[in-house]
């Protein structure tokens, strides 16, 4: 095949067949097809989009450069879940073990925090001895006895995805629809779940802005989907501010502890009663979502699917005990209290700094080969729409770092205090295979 010719029918905003997409993938996998090639076809998607045809013909090719999983011998439903990426978005953890709860099992791959996001990964390290790396029959007899299983994505998963994001990110072609599809869902359907829940960020600190552009990535990624016969539901949830109180790792892990335990902040079980009820309203333990979050309410007030959390960690080798002990286990040699400079309501003028400044305590890493630091992190004593009185504590720094002014500084910053409340919605849109 000609590669000239290839990208000029793409210019040109005409289809592309499945033979012309699979060679542009594999050519750009196996080398024959160059950066600035491959740069140029991406442009080329950005500024003419995709069919719906070729979207799927793209992912199945992304999916076909690497491994996939088969759930043989794995009893029952299996659900999945994925998020674009939040501040405080510890979600996974609170999910995971509320369906469960229900007899559908969690079978996901998570990733590793990088920037300003958390990773569901290093926040499951901060229990001593955890790991995501087992063996795919691991995997499976985990499935079948906790009902819950996470695995770290690895490089020989979706690979084309791997050196395509890279360039994409060099090349200002990430914030493409067919493209950020492609990519997520490409890794989503290594997995064979029967029911996939996403969490599709929209607001300033998410890759979607504004809900136009977060419902088009939501039905290209729903379509994808329906393609490969799975059933894929989205939520569209506000990232302009941070998901409950806590940001960091171990931190994440003790509040996920605590809201299975009944004692979450409000925000963070809304967020987790929707993803957990529509994955069960998919796998039809419930008719509707309504039911289904009542009954999610009543197992976050008795406890009692927050063992599943504690199971699942021992279960792939983590030290759970570290969370029930949390103070004498996660100190830092820091504790910065930052205090209101008047009254007001709360509210944080960018999540995604908060993020950032998260990082800075050590609690993420802005390279691959930075270590983490799991006691690092941010607790919000305030969060958004509370109302704090002058000099009240709003959030508190846990750091092992030294630079505490310029923290200080910036965490300052960061705070906004308002004379009302701004009732902004947490979920703004639900979205299933009916509305494509
Ligand atoms: N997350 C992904 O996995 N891929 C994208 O392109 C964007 C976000």
């Amino acid at each position: 095949m000609n590669f000239a010719e290839i990208i000029n029918k793409k210019k040109n905003k005409k289809e592309l067949t499945s033979q012309e997409i699979f060679w542009v993938v594999n050519s750009f996998v196996n080398n024959t097809l160059k950066d600035y090639q491959m740069a140029a076809f991406n442009m080329a998607i950005w500024f003419n989009g995709m069919s719906s045809s070729e979207i799927a013909n793209f992912t199945q090719a992304m999916i076909n450069s690497g491994i996939t999983y088969n759930l043989d011998g794995v009893k029952g439903l299996k659900a999945d879940k994925h998020s674009t990426g939040g501040i405080g978005d510890k979600t996974s953890l609170i999910f995971s073990p509320l369906v469960a709860k229900f007899g559908v099992k969690v079978a996901k791959l998570s990733g590793r925090g990088l920037g300003q996001t958390g990773g569901t990964i290093d926040k499951l390290e901060s229990c001593p001895g955890w790991t995501g790396e087992i063996s795919e029959e691991k995997f499976k007899e985990i499935l079948n006895t906790v009902g819950i299983s996470i695995m770290s994505q690895s490089s020989d998963i979706v690979p084309a995805d791997k050196k395509l994001y890279a360039l994409r990110d060099v090349t200002g072609t990430v914030d493409s629809i067919p493209l950020i599809a492609s990519s997520i869902m490409s890794k989503k359907l290594v997995i064979p779940a029967d029911s996939i829940i996403l969490d599709v960020k929209m607001g300033s600190g998410a890759f979607m802005k504004d809900l136009k552009s977060a419902i088009a990535l939501s039905k290209a990624m729903i379509a994808i989907g329906k393609e490969h016969k799975r059933n894929v539901s989205v939520m569209i949830t506000n990232m302009d501010q941070p998901l409950g109180r806590a940001i960091g790792n171990a931190i994440e892990v003790k509040e996920a502890w605590d809201t299975l335990n009944g004692k979450g902040p409000k925000d963070l079980i809304e967020l987790c009663i929707t993803a957990a009820g529509l994955t069960l309203v998919q796998n039809k333990v419930f008719k509707d979502l309504k039911t289904a979050k009542i009954e999610l309410t009543k197992v976050l007030n008795d406890n009692s699917a927050a063992h599943l959390l504690r199971d699942f960690i021992g279960a792939q080798n983590g030290d759970f005990s570290v969370i029930l002990d949390y103070e004498k286990n996660f100190s830092t040699k820091h504790v910065i209290e930052i205090k209101a400079k008047k009254e007001g309501y709360v509210a944080f003028s960018s999540a995604d700094e908060l993020g950032y400044l998260s990082m800075h305590l050590g609690a993420g890493r802005a390279t691959k080969e930075e270590s983490i630091d799991f006691a690092a992190g941010i607790y919000l004593n305030k969060t958004t729409n509370e109302f704090v009185k002058k000099g009240e504590t709003v959030m508190t720094l846990y750091t092992n770092r030294d630079s505490i002014e310029e923290f200080q500084q910036k965490a300052q910053d960061l705070i906004l205090i308002n004379d009302n409340a701004h009732n902004e919605k947490l979920i703004l849109k639900l979205l299933t295979v009916d509305d494509i």
